[in-house]
């Protein structure tokens, strides 16, 4: 079945119908899923959601546009949670510098990227990573962490080129993929999926965002990640069962289910 390694069901988004929805996953083939706290103050609704569904599981984190806003609280609060038994991952972390070009933000960004890698090393817990236009920066760091005894992790939305997605695969880590591969101006990621060995790659949804062909622009859910099979399938010229099955098995080894 498949695995989606990266939604935000306590979107507002999902206000109107999120228990229908996740209620209809089995039916479409959906078996398991991480949802990924991204704002500050919101972890609760990340965990009511793994409480309330066997088949989601959660990751505790700060995405770097809240950076800025990080305490020593907060941290403490993301190595609490993550102690839960449903919690899987430390994310998203990381460095956005698309949204944030000052330099005084990149400082703070990568201080609390630090903290919380930290979190993930000391709890032996992975990693997701968010990380746009800040290719080395983000390289650099997660070299940092892996140099040491670290788990592994995902960098989710991979958005750089083949080069970087090398770096990366030889650290053993996995590459997060969702519905811009089915784009058709999406060449650099295409490149990207067909030289990253299968067993290093995992879908995800970033639901409700990133919707696949045909639904782009619409509000995503994993219910249309096996738009994403398929074209992961054609880009390595392997059938859509073979991609959900592999990155099934490579989830749940990475995240210990
Ligand atoms: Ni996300």
């Amino acid at each position: 079945m498949i695995f989606d390694t990266h939604a935000h069901y306590d979107d507002k988004a999902f206000e109107a119908d999120r228990d229908e929805l996740l209620n209809s996953m089995e039916e479409y083939g959906i078996g398991h899923i991480v949802n990924v706290c991204a704002s500050i103050g919101e972890f609760q609704r990340t965990i009511s959601l793994t409480e309330k569904y066997p088949f989601v599981y959660g990751a505790v984190g700060v995405h770097p546009d809240d950076a800025d806003k990080m305490t020593q609280e907060t941290l403490d609060e993301i190595r609490r949670l993550s102690r839960l038994e449903k919690v899987v991952a430390i994310g998203e972390i990381g460095l956005d510098y698309y949204w944030h070009k000052e330099e005084a933000e990149h400082q703070v960004q990568k201080e609390m990227f630090r903290a919380q890698m930290e979190i993930a090393r000391e709890e032996k817990l992975p990693f997701m990573i968010h990380s746009r236009d800040a290719a080395q920066d983000t390289l650099e760091i997660v070299r940092e962490y892996m140099n040491g005894s670290m788990y592994g992790g995902i960098i989710h939305c991979f958005s750089y080129g083949k080069e970087i997605a090398q770096e990366y695969l030889k650290m053993g880590l996995y590459l997060g993929i969702g519905g811009v591969v089915t784009f058709k101006n999406a060449k650099k990621l295409k490149e990207v999926a067909e030289i990253a060995p299968l067993e290093q790659i995992v879908l995800e949804t970033d639901c409700p965002y990133m919707a696949p062909e045909p639904f782009r622009g619409t509000r995503n859910s994993s219910r249309n990640l096996p738009y994403v099979a398929k074209a992961l399938a054609e880009i390595k010229g392997i059938t859509p069962e073979e991609v959900i099955d592999v990155t099934e098995k490579n989830a749940k080894k990475l995240l210990s289910l």
